[in-house]
């Protein structure tokens, strides 16, 4: 979808062209002297509608506006969350007709934080999967015109959020696709075309290189499958040659069975998802190479399938991982520890200035923070509070979790140096300190994002998310933005990445 930014007034954005004109209107709303504005004054003081985030007015042919549908759109008190329940309204309301261009505005102007919400909200409530149907219906939705008072307050944030909104697509529509349509070898076929659009260097390991590099703990996950496990390291170079990268780092298990350890029937189609922290990386990218900030950031992307087999790797099979630690296979489920433990052994080359690895790591971390916030550990209070700063700004919201050394007495082995698995309770603390006994010397943090790259049941499908949070703090890691660095004004020289 193409999204474009206006300066518009309500009474500007009823003259243009258009299939559905969207009104957004807050709690302070006062009549201006126009027809449409008069409408709007009128629906609300004799009682018939009233601006709450999600209420919803809807005309055909009013004489207030050219375009043949009118929505206006309550967002209460205007915040960045309530205008995007708003928005979301509408858009859901016009997703199955043939609206094909649209105009949004505001009756007050919106902050730079309220357009970004806008966006997404439009976006969110339009986006329809077709990959694997044999009848493909898109999204109708083409083009989106979005007014405000003053475009260039807000031009910078309508241009990241939609660059969000484009990282945010990419991600759902791989971890949309069924494990048959995104196998490891496709889903680095994707970053490779990903890198190829965009200028972007890409390398892709197979298992020869892997096992050359000693990476026994992901190898022993891939091991019980008959599609080859893949390695993805994805550059994306805006900065300076010397600067220090931020690695990201994405779980990219296209299908988790459990193993031998074999998880129940009930739900288990939902695995095809345990590769979303891989998508979120790889739609971090395809934002970064949009934006062009002037930072370094690797990403990197083990990927394979958890597979029973006769040769899959067994409960209490020890393996050797590329740190050298032997890990005891306690239970072959809790397989994304296995294979990320190894690429956080690979970050440390490029001495990075963080790491943030994001993974549908575990059911426990479900359990306690729900659909809402992702998990977040980390070791380092400056990287922890960047991330849930960048979480609220994004509307993609995270929790900082703790790591007490406590939480690991469980992972104790006698026949390795440290155990897959400990016991039930604290499980996403547990994960995050077996991942923990392999980060090298740089600021780390851990995203478990179990509960939130995903919904179930019948809105089941791929959120996208935390391409926003990632994106968010990434932004606000480019130099330029800091006060020291404004005056050569990073934005007038545009970074092209290394080819
Ligand atoms: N991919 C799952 C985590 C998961 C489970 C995410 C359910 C979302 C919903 C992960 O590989 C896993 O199976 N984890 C185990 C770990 C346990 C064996 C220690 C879990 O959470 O049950
Ligand atoms: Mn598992
Ligand atoms: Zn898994």
């Amino acid at each position: 979808m193409n999204f474009e930014l206006k300066s518009l007034t309500v009474s500007s954005a009823a003259q243009q062209a258009c299939d559905a004109l969207i009104v957004v209107v807050s709690q302070v709303f006062s009549s201006a002297d126009d027809s449409l504005s008069a409408l709007i004054h009128q629906a609300l003081s004799s009682g018939h509608w009233e601006s709450k985030p999600g209420k919803l007015l809807q005309l055909y042919a009013s004489d207030t506006c050219k375009a043949p549908r009118l929505l206006v759109a309550g967002c209460g008190d205007g915040t960045p969350k309530s205008l995007k329940k708003a928005v979301e309204a509408a858009a859901a309301a016009i997703k199955g007709v043939a609206v094909r261009r649209v105009v949004l505005c505001f009756t007050e102007a919106p902050s730079a934080a309220g357009v970004r919400a806008a966006v997404l909200g439009l976006a969110e409530a339009t986006y329809v999967y077709t990959t694997t149907l044999s009848k493909k219906e898109g999204r109708r939705l083409e083009r989106c015109v979005v007014g405000v008072p003053n475009r260039p307050a807000v031009l910078d944030d309508f241009q990241h959020a939609a660059a969000a909104v484009q990282g945010i697509e990419l991600a759902k529509e791989w971890g949309n696709r069924p494990a048959n349509h995104a196998t490891p070898t496709l889903l680095a076929g994707a970053a490779q075309d990903l890198a190829k659009q965009t200028g972007m260097r890409c390398e892709v390991l197979g298992p020869k290189e892997v096992a050359k590099l000693g990476m026994g703990s992901f190898m022993s996950v891939a091991r019980g499958s008959t599609e080859p496990l893949r390695f993805v390291v994805l550059h994306y170079d805006g900065g300076p040659k010397n600067q220090a990268p931020v690695v990201l780092i994405g779980k990219g298990i296209t299908f988790d069975t459990g193993g031998i350890s074999i998880k129940p029937a009930s739900e288990m189609d939902e695995m095809k998802f345990d590769m979303c922290g891989a998508a979120s990386v790889l739609g971090t990218f395809a934002a970064l190479a949009q934006l062009k900030p002037a930072i370094n950031v690797v990403g990197l992307i083990p990927t394979c399938e958890n597979m029973p087999a006769g040769n899959a790797v067994k409960p209490g099979d020890v393996v050797t991982s590329m740190s050298g630690q032997t890990i005891e296979v306690l239970n072959t489920d809790a397989e994304g520890r296995l294979i990320l433990c190894d690429a956080l052994s690979y970050a440390e080359r490029f001495k990075p200035r963080a790491v943030i690895d994001i993974a549908t790591l575990t059911g426990a971390c479900v359990v306690a923070l729900g659909a809402v916030r992702s998990g977040m550990f980390a070791s380092s209070d400056a990287l922890a509070e960047a991330l849930v700063q960048a979480g609220d700004a994004a509307l993609d919201p995270c929790w900082r979790m703790p790591l007490d050394d406590d939480y690991a007495e469980g992972l104790k082995s006698k026949f390795a140096d440290v155990a897959n698995v400990a016991g039930r309770a604290g499980g996403a603390v547990v994960a995050a300190k077996f991942l923990q006994r392999f980060v090298g010397q740089f600021p780390w943090a851990h995203l478990d994002i179990a509960g939130t790259a995903w919904k179930s049941g019948s809105s089941k499908g791929s959120t996208g998310r935390p391409v926003g949070l990632l994106l968010a703090y990434l932004m606000a890691q480019d130099i330029g933005s800091l006060p020291v660095a404004k005056a050569r004004s990073p934005r007038a020289k545009p970074s092209t990445p290394s080819a």
